[in-house]
């Protein structure tokens, strides 16, 4: 068998390489894999980086696809997707998550008569303004065998209509990256300049079109931050969406310390080590529950609710008095100690190869 796996974006760098450890123990002549990067992040920052901190392999073929529109980034990956799939076709493609190279190749493989494998399958948050929605809702109208990392997500899919038989609760994959990589984890060179202290600083990511294309949100946002009487500082390492809009804004940079983005091994060091983490990001607030480390998210959904049910996640919305509050609650160390979801440990992607290689297409 021959799988194509998909990967595009920053977080599908963190979901593929777990998947392709365990396609590796198990490689042979009836097992193989080609890694297909789509090109949709492409600097080093955001890709390179990853490869290096997660021992991914190097592509066999990057379709160099760059930045664009939704529909001029879907259509480029689908053009060249299909050529890669003509001049040699895979057994099955696999897709992670829910960005937009994840939903152009399942709908590619599907129209060439590739089975598809979706893993991170069947979350929902019902919030069709984002485009990670109707990528994840598209995807799984034509995926073949789900993979999911909640019951809830699998009761999502059944619910719709999946054969049970179909799907598969497995955990989560970022995960495995996170406790395979946490001894590794890596203090960032700006640690000492920056005067961080174990626990006395916070760490803010935030990328979601909704926060930083239109309006004054971001700006509300980090008022709050840059206003709030502690001293401890603030690390934002600046997501290159985010970084178009900085210019325009007024940030007190003797308190928000602004970084480019930070590669896996530094963030996630940084992320263990901070008081707390204001974020819009889906990943974050996964990771953010198995260190235990304490996590607003600024959006008004969310698709992954054990995170907040179980987790040290609590939502502050699209709302500054909120962020306000919350951040109050952290300062005076009120936070919630967090659970770790079921199946969150570590070994979701061995679960994926074993039930690929049982299943029939
Ligand atoms: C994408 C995903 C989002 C995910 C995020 C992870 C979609 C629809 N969105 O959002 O779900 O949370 O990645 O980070 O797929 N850019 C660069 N260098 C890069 C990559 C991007 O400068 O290496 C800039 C470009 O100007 C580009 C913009 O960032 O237009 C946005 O990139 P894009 O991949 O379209 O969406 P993200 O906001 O990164
Ligand atoms: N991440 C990173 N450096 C950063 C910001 C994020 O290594 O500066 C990692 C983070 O640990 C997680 C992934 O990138 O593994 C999440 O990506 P992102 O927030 O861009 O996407 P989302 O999860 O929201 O789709």
């Amino acid at each position: 068998m021959v799988i194509d796996i998909i990967a595009g974006a920053r977080p599908n760098f963190v979901k593929t390489a777990p998947i392709i450890r365990a396609i590796k123990e198990k490689e042979s002549p009836d097992l193989k894999f080609r890694l297909i990067h789509t090109g949709q992040h492409y600097d080093k920052v955001m890709s390179d980086q990853f490869f290096e901190d997660l021992s991914i392999p190097v592509p066999d073929l990057n379709l160099g696809v760059g930045s664009g529109s939704q529909a001029e980034q879907t259509a480029r990956i689908m053009v060249a997707y299909e050529k890669a799939i003509i001049d040699s076709k895979p057994d099955v493609t696999l897709v992670v998550g829910d960005v937009t190279s994840t939903m152009a190749c399942a709908i590619t493989a599907k129209k060439m008569h590739v089975p598809v494998i979706h893993v991170e399958a069947g979350i929902r948050s019902g919030d069709w303004r984002m485009p990670e929605e109707i990528n994840r809702v598209v995807t799984d109208s034509i995926t073949d065998l789900y993979f999911t990392t909640s019951t809830r997500a699998t009761d999502n899919l059944v619910n719709q209509g999946v054969p049970k038989e179909k799907v598969i609760f497995v955990g989560n994959v970022m995960i495995d990256s996170l406790l395979a990589s946490r001894t590794r984890f890596k203090k960032p060179d700006f640690w000492d300049a920056f005067g961080l202290r174990d626990k006395r600083y916070l760490v803010i990511t935030l990328h979601r079109p909704s926060n930083v294309d239109q309006g004054n949100l971001l700006q509300q946002y980090l008022n709050v931050l840059q206003n709030i009487t502690s001293t401890d500082p603030i690390i934002f390492p600046v997501h290159p969406r985010t970084r178009k809009r900085l210019s325009s804004l007024k940030i007190d940079e003797e308190k928000i310390k602004i970084v480019d983005p930070v590669g896996y091994l530094e963030f996630n060091y940084l992320v263990q080590h901070c008081r707390g983490i204001v974020t819009d990001s889906g990943g974050i607030t996964e990771e953010a529950t198995v260190l235990g480390v304490p996590c607003i998210t600024l959006r008004t959904t969310t698709e992954r609710p054990e995170t907040i049910q179980i987790g040290t996640n609590e939502m502050a919305g699209e709302d500054p008095e909120k962020l306000t509050n919350l951040l109050e609650e952290l300062y005076q160390s009120k936070w919630k100690n967090g659970g770790i979801p079921e199946l969150w440990d570590g070994k979701s992607a061995k679960r994926i190869v074993d039930n690929i290689l049982t299943h029939t297409f």
